[in-house]
């Protein structure tokens, strides 16, 4: 067994994998022989996943379907997968809604506050004690950039993403100590169905990276949290912007974003 597979196997569980960066999280955790439990609501993708990466990497693979904007949903996940000895927790599935904050829909509005949030915070709180007593393993949590800044126009999905920036961090410093990495993956534009379901054309997106490069570096860079961006050209954009007087920051992002809206 390597290292890796020693230090977060035998078991990674993935929220999300139906899809974009979690099912690339899937493929290549598949791929350093980690055994999987696979998470979303879709349940034919994950079954279609499933069957493809035991066929491929002769891995142990599990799917649980689950609505995480339920409330109760990710403590029954937790609950699914009490008897396997999980070493990595991705906390992945999320989903962010554009436009001027009034004009949303208030109840996808709470739906992405559970899926983005509660689901995360709670999966956490259900895997740690299991990852203390190994005394070794890991915790990803996808965030996004715009969890660095309050970003006009997407200023719930970035307020999701800003909690999860502190949850990550706390828990960071928190488990470092017990031997558990805590990473949050703070990706730029990637190329998943997440911008299409924003209404969004990826090809008009800055430095667009796959789900697959995301995935990969985030494994290779588990051991260097708190906080990783995977994309060279969005960490020097917001060393920028974090560099500014946050009134200016914030003035010119909503003065940008208005005019990319028309
Ligand atoms: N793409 C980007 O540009 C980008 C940038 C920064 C951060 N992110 C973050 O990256 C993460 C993954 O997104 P992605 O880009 O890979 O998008 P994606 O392709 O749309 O994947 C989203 C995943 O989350 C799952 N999900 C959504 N709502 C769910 C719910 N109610 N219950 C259970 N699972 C749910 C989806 O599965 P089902 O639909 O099958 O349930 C899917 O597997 C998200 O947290 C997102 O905020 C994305």
């Amino acid at each position: 067994m390597d290292d890796f597979a020693h230090r977060y196997g035998p078991v990674a569980l993935v929220t999300g994998a139906s899809s974009g960066i979690g099912r690339s999280f899937a493929t290549q955790l598949a791929s350093r022989g980690l055994d999987l439990v696979l998470v979303a609501r879709r349940l034919d993708r994950l079954h279609e996943l499933a069957d493809e990466l035991r066929a491929t990497h002769g891995v142990a693979v599990t799917v649980q379907q689950a609505d995480l904007s339920d409330p109760a949903a990710p403590q029954q996940v937790v609950q699914a997968a009490a008897t396997l000895d999980v070493g990595l927790l991705i906390s992945n599935a999320g989903f962010g809604v554009k436009g001027p904050f009034e004009e949303g829909d208030a109840d996808t509005l709470s739906a992405m506050l559970t899926v983005n949030c509660h689901a995360p915070t709670q999966l956490a709180h259900g895997f740690i004690p299991h990852l203390k007593q190994r005394g070794r393993g890991g915790i990803v949590f996808t965030s996004s950039v715009e969890g660095l800044i309050g970003c006009p126009f997407s200023a719930g999905y970035s307020a999701t993403k800003a909690y999860m920036n502190a949850l990550g961090e706390a828990l960071w410093a928190e488990l470092t100590p017990a031997g558990i990495e805590v990473l949050t993956l703070c990706p730029g534009a990637t190329d998943t169905e997440a911008p299409r379901l924003q209404g969004i054309d990826p090809t008009t997106l800055q430095d667009l990276m796959s789900p697959d490069d995301v995935a990969r570096s985030t494994l290779e860079n588990l051991h260097h949290g708190p906080t990783y961006i995977p994309s060279e050209h969005y960490r020097a954009q917001f060393r920028q912007l974090l560099s500014m007087p946050r009134d200016a920051a914030l003035t010119a992002m909503a003065s940008a974003l208005r005019t990319a809206a028309g």
